[in-house]
């Protein structure tokens, strides 16, 4: 299903401003992470890296959805990571926890950290599958069935770490694998499409004009992202104007 009014696949909300995504994807993440709680009894959560994110989780981690959210019901994993320690500015994982994991009560053996920082990520890769493997109930292809993955979107088009003309866009037997960006910190873990598209919610969050030819990539299939397609679930777009007239722009 195509969302008539930008051509993307899912459901799109578009808002003024990189504000109005953060504060309605807060609001969303709230009201999904109930919904989830109540169905499943827990929220298995995949959070990405970049910049983009950061207003979002800042909104959850203060009131109200600091003391709303089921946070003991929570469990964290992560779409990719770079090949950094955890306490570098770089880590995605150090992101995501100064602006929420260390302000919010997720019991933290409940988060799964991407052990990117290790020599051999083939066997970090495999690690984390087993991880999620063991954790999450089996969605479609046989994947572990995330609740939701949340991805931001590259200007060349990639998402999560599964950059252009890299070997990890066409793997199809593996949830986790060592990839390469085009910039630096190259060396990555990151989820994959399989993985990707048997989650139940796939939730973008895009702002700025720089990220127009991305979007216009995603509804000509001609980027990476283009290929997050659940197959048995929800995508949704979280994106702003400045996102979209760029995206028109390019067209
Ligand atoms: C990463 C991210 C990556 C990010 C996009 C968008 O490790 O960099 O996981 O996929 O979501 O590059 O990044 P921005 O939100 O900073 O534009």
């Amino acid at each position: 299903m195509r969302d008539a009014a930008t051509g993307l696949p899912g459901l799109v909300f578009v808002l003024a401003t990189p504000d109005d995504v953060a504060d309605h994807a807060a609001s969303w993440f709230a009201r999904f992470s109930e919904e989830a709680r109540t169905e499943h009894g827990y929220v298995a959560m995949a959070l990405s890296g970049g910049s983009t994110p950061r207003a979002t989780y800042e909104r959850l981690a203060a009131p109200p959805y600091r003391d709303s959210i089921a946070w003991l019901d929570w469990m964290v994993f992560f779409g990719d990571e770079r090949a950094v320690p955890p306490g570098d500015p770089r880590s995605n994982y150090h992101m995501a926890n100064e602006t929420l994991l260390s302000r919010v009560p997720i019991p933290p053996e409940r988060v799964h950290r991407m052990e990117a920082e290790r020599p051999d990520l083939e066997a970090a890769a495999d690690e984390y599958a087993s991880i999620l493997e063991d954790t999450l109930v089996r969605g479609p292809g046989g994947a572990p069935r995330l609740h939701c993955i949340q991805l931001g979107l590259g200007e060349n088009g990639h998402t999560a770490s599964l950059f252009p003309g890299t070997p990890s866009l066409d793997v199809v037997d593996r949830w986790v694998v060592p990839s390469e960006a085009d910039y630096d910190p190259r060396l990555r873990l990151t989820i994959t499409f399989p993985l990707i598209n048997a989650a139940e919610t796939v939730v973008f969050l895009v702002t700025g004009a720089n990220k127009g030819p991305a979007l216009r990539g995603v509804v000509e299939g001609t980027v990476p992202a283009a290929r997050v397609q659940p197959r048995q679930g929800t995508l949704l777009w979280f994106i702003d104007g400045a996102a979209l007239n760029a995206m028109r722009a390019a067209g």
